[in-house]
């Protein structure tokens, strides 16, 4: 059975209680998706805003979790934390954490066991720097990322992986389709050799993605869906890309 496809949305730092009206505007004009819809607030709006998932129909995630499940860790959240307050899935690993938070592969990797040993499926992202994708290093970068930062108890249904190249976020900027086709494939045949049935791990896309380019991009090869930012705040925009999934 093919993997559903999963349209989600990472809100970072922006976004406040007033804001949660975008979910309502969204859920009007998708009452009944064809995708998987999922929607990444601040910790904050995680309550609230599972609040008006509808029974399900919108899913709700964190952003980060910590390694532990409690503890003396002034300011972080664990992922049993995000689950009581209603999360499904934490996005692990983001290039935003990585370099603000100095997050490497191994800790990336021990915030994945967390969120599944709490019943939360990981977002887990790589992706390269454009000094690294110039000087021809993509690949191995972003092999040794995946092996490093999905951890063996990984599973098609616990992990999702999202290839963000670190220079397409937030910049407008996209790679080509073949260079997206190229680097989802060596994500697949690795989950392939490594798990065995890695042809069920979703994999999305992310950087910059937006209405005008969904289509383009969900058409290629191994594209399971997207990690938006930018245009995940606002429902004419995500809802546009949440449409052209269901569509493609
Ligand atoms: P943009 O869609 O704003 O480029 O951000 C992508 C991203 O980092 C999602 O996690």
């Amino acid at each position: 059975m093919a993997p559903r496809k999963l349209a989600a949305g990472n809100w970072k730092m922006n976004g406040d209680l007033a804001a949660l009206a975008e979910v309502d505007r969204l859920l009007d004009a998708h009452p009944e998706p064809g995708c998987e819809v999922l929607l990444c607030p601040p910790a904050l709006l995680i309550h609230p805003m599972v609040g008006k998932s509808r029974g399900g129909v919108l899913a709700v995630g964190g952003q980060d979790c910590h390694a532990k499940a409690s503890g003396a860790h002034t300011g972080d959240i664990s992922a049993v934390q995000l689950r009581d307050a209603g999360a499904e899935y934490v996005i692990v690993g983001h290039s935003e954490r990585r370099a603000d938070h100095a997050e490497d592969d191994a800790a990336v990797s021990a915030k994945a066991v967390a969120a599944h040993q709490a019943g939360i499926v990981s977002i887990i992202c790589v992706g390269e720097t454009e000094a690294q994708r110039d000087s021809g290093q993509t690949l191995a970068v972003i092999g040794a990322q995946i092996a490093a930062s999905v951890p063996d108890c990984a599973t098609a249904e616990n992990t999702v992986i999202a290839y963000e190249p670190v220079w397409a976020i937030g910049t407008g900027r996209t790679p080509t389709n073949d260079q997206i086709a190229e680097v989802h494939a060596l994500i697949r045949n690795d989950l392939v050799a490594r798990f065995g049935d890695g042809a069920g791990f979703r994999i999305l896309y992310g950087g910059s993605v937006k209405p005008s380019n969904a289509v383009e991009i969900f058409a290629i090869q191994n594209v399971d869906g997207a990690l938006v930012g930018g245009a995940s705040l606002k429902a004419d925009d995500f809802g546009a890309i949440v449409a052209a999934l269901s569509a493609a």
